[in-house]
């Protein structure tokens, strides 16, 4: 009983972690809000009540519905709401926008016998062009009565199944499994979203490291876990196939979601993931850069470093870059694990001069966190000039630059 509290908390732990970050959530003005859902919850009596849209392949198909807070969301109180608005020539508007973009859309004048909501059906191509799979900024949607008017303004987001890279990966993540007998020995979970899709998130099991052969199970969602229907797979095989020697003693220490690629710190190294952007029909393959000296132990302890950007329509300069640090040695090593989108011959120079740069910063906030600086401390020092960023030698995507620092 005990430990299945902890559970609870434990995942709503988690979840709330997740939640934090999420911009944009419902609110209510006046007593009333809009109830949108996409075609899928038509039939369902109970209406998911945060507001999360998503785009496919064909058409954005949308349901609404105004409710009173204060009333139950019955059929005959929705169908009296309809009624009112649309008899004063009033219907709602859907904006949809990000950081580059908005556009308006409006709800079709409804009425008829057993309607009791307004819809609208948008096709992709009114929304976006781009079928590609690539980091893409999750839009926002604003839900009004009659555009202009902000009545009952409502907010939601809209996912790009489609193009957001790890969607793609959903059915090839591992083997399926049921995590409910493992839950007894589950001690902590780490969660990480998609840097441009705040929805799209990853939950890492950490299991009590007294009980072994669990091995690496993760879930994903694509609803910032709002719903039970989250996927659970093992990806212990796929991590043994890249270690040559046997792997007794896996266990999952941290992972992170970058723009392009998954990154998995393990109790036997760090993994990182093939290109999301490029599906392959198989499982996700993982390559393990070679850190010379370190044993489980440190990994054990070891912390990674990643300054999350959504880097959608992203200038040749910017590059994703993360930092493990391992506690013991003090040692930071700094891997850059992505590849410049376009090759052009300044490229190199200039995603080099720019991890160098970046390298620094996480450097420089490793020094701070290794000699227990506070960030505080350093803003009334008033910080003047920027501190040289420490030498580092990278080369290209996939290479790594290890460097020590001596205490
Ligand atoms: C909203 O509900 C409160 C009570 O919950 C009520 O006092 C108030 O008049 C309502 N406002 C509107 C605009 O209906
Ligand atoms: C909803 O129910 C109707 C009939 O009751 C059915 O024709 C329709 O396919 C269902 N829609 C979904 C999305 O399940
Ligand atoms: C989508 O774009 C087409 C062509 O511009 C336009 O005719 C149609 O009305 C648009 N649909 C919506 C729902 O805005
Ligand atoms: C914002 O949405 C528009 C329209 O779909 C898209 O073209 C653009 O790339 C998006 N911007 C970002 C930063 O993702
Ligand atoms: C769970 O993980 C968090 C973040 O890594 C850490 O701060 C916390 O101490 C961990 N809790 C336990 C019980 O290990
Ligand atoms: C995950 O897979 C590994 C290897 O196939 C297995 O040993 C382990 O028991 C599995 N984990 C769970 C929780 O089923």
């Amino acid at each position: 009983m005990q430990m299945a509290l902890l559970q609870v908390f434990i995942i709503l732990g988690a979840f709330l972690k997740l939640a934090s970050g999420v911009a944009y959530n419902i609110k209510v003005q006046a007593n009333s809000s809009f109830s949108c859902y996409t075609e899928i919850f038509k039939n369902d009596t109970i209406k998911p009540k945060a507001i999360k849209l998503f785009l496919g392949k064909h058409n954005l198909q949308v349901i609404c519905h105004l409710y009173d807070t204060n009333k139950e969301d019955t059929k005959e109180n929705r169908r009296k709401n309809l009624l009112l608005y649309t008899s004063a020539g009033l219907a709602p508007s859907i904006e949809i926008f990000n950081s580059t973009y908005s556009k308006v859309f409006y709800f079709k004048m409804t009425l008829g016998e057993n309607v009791d909501s307004w819809s609208i059906d948008i096709p992709r191509a009114n929304i976006t062009y781009n079928t590609d799979i690539a980091p893409v900024e999750e839009w926002f949607v604003k839900f009004n009565m009659h555009h202009g008017l902000h009545m009952f303004t409502t907010e939601g987001t809209l996912l790009d199944i489609l193009r957001e890279p790890i969607l793609q990966w959903v059915w090839k993540l591992g083997v399926p499994l049921l995590i409910d007998d493992t839950l007894p020995h589950l001690i902590n979970t780490t969660v990480t979203k998609s840097p441009c899709a705040s929805d799209a998130a990853i939950i890492g099991l950490i299991y009590d490291a007294k009980i072994t052969g669990l091995g690496i199970i993760i879930g994903i969602t694509e609803n910032g876990f709002m719903t039970r229907n989250t996927m659970w797979y093992n990806m212990t095989d796929t991590i043994c196939a890249v270690l040559e020697d046997d792997c007794s003693g896996l266990a999952l220490v941290d992972l992170i979601l970058i723009n392009t690629r998954l990154i998995m710190l393990t109790t036997l190294g760090l993994f990182i993931s093939e290109d999301l952007r490029y599906s392959t029909g198989q499982l996700l393959k993982f390559s393990k850069p070679t850190l010379c000296g370190f044993e489980m132990d440190d990994y054990f302890r070891a912390r990674i470093w990643y300054n999350r950007q959504c880097l959608a329509n992203r200038e040749n300069y910017e590059v994703d870059y993360v930092g493990l640090s391992f506690n013991k040695e003090k040692t930071l090593s700094q891997i850059y694990v992505d590849d410049s989108p376009l090759a052009f011959p300044g490229q190199y120079l200039i995603s080099s001069i720019t991890a160098v740069l970046i390298g620094g910063i996480i450097f420089v906030a490793f020094i701070l966190h290794v000699y227990e600086i506070q960030i505080g401390t350093l803003l009334k020092m008033k910080f003047r000039k920027n501190k040289v960023a420490p030498k580092s030698s990278i080369t290209s995507a996939s290479t790594i630059s290890t460097e020590t620092i001596e205490k």
